[in-house]
């Protein structure tokens, strides 16, 4: 071992360990690594690449990218996920917050920014802490059933100080009728072919449960776009991920359930990604 390990040497070690890999773009994910371990930001990496690396640090490096190299996502390894304005923790716990998700909030934001807000199926906690930073809502609940991805959100309403309330529920059961003025949710929506040729990076780490949902991919959203239209009040919003390959198939379910007003829009990937949904006033 060589004695002397400076930043650019981390990176370079790093970046050649990732390109051996076949990772995508080793470099990149080489800067972000170092910045979130030494809780730097990338600028910071750059303006400090000859400072000299502890050997404990250094070990500690070297385990985190030995697990990314191996296929882990880098906000496993690192245990940090930004999403919009946020960073939070992130592990195997939930789900990894993805960039076209945060399109969700714009589209709460603009619609309908105050009142009672639910999030269901929180994961990290992104969608509700997101809402509850940016938005005027006077209560903003995540609900999971997941007792693992709820300790995880309240690890990060502690982290991030953002007052969000969290439930363990199966879906809207805990909510009473005409309750609130939002339910925006991100459901699993994978059929389970779709879920069993994810790449292994997706399908090896991150929670089924957040991912799959039954041979149609439509489990959760059939049950999740009835029961949110008994909770939300008249005037009230669904605003729903859903999944780019099928995008009339969740509208005719919205549309089943008697929403109206339904509208498909695209994500910043040009996706068809977001089921905008009202009740009738
Ligand atoms: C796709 S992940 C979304 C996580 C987070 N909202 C995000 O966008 O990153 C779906 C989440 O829904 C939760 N979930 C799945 N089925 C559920 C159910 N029936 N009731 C409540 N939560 C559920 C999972 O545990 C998982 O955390």
């Amino acid at each position: 071992m060589d004695r002397r390990l400076t930043v650019q040497g981390a990176l370079d070690r790093a970046t050649e360990t990732f390109a051996a890999a076949g990772i995508v773009e080793p470099r990149r994910e080489a800067v972000r690594l170092l910045a979130d371990l030494l809780d730097w930001t990338p600028a910071d990496v750059a303006l400090g690449r000859g400072q000299v690396i502890e050997p404990d640090r250094r070990r500690w490096i070297d385990r985190a990218v030995a697990r990314r190299a191996a296929g882990e996502p880098l906000p496993y390894v690192t245990g940090l996920a930004g999403f919009r304005q946020l960073v939070l923790r992130s592990d195997r716990r939930a789900l990894i917050p993805r960039p076209e998700t945060e399109g969700l909030v714009d589209r709460a934001l603009a619609r309908v920014p105050r009142g009672v807000a639910v999030d269901v199926g929180t994961g990290t906690g992104c969608l509700a802490l997101s809402l509850r930073q940016e938005g005027a809502y006077d209560l903003v609940v995540g609900i999971d059933r997941s007792a693992d991805a709820l300790a995880l959100a309240d690890a990060n309403r502690r982290r991030t100080g953002i007052s969000v309330a969290l439930v363990r529920a199966d879906l809207l059961s805990a909510c009473g009728a005409e309750a609130v003025d939002l339910v925006v949710s991100n459901p699993p929506y994978l059929t389970r072919a779709e879920y069993l040729a994810l790449d292994p990076g997706v399908r090896d780490y991150e929670p089924a449960g957040a991912l799959e949902s039954g041979d149609d991919g439509l489990e959760a959203s059939r049950r999740l776009v009835t029961e949110a239209l008994a909770v939300v009040r008249p005037g009230g919003w669904l605003l729903m991920e859903i999944a780019a390959e099928r995008p009339e198939a969740s509208a005719a379910l919205a549309a089943g359930a008697g929403w109206t007003g339904i509208h498909i829009d695209d994500d910043l990937f040009g996706r068809p990604r977001f089921l905008v949904a009202r009740k009738e006033a």
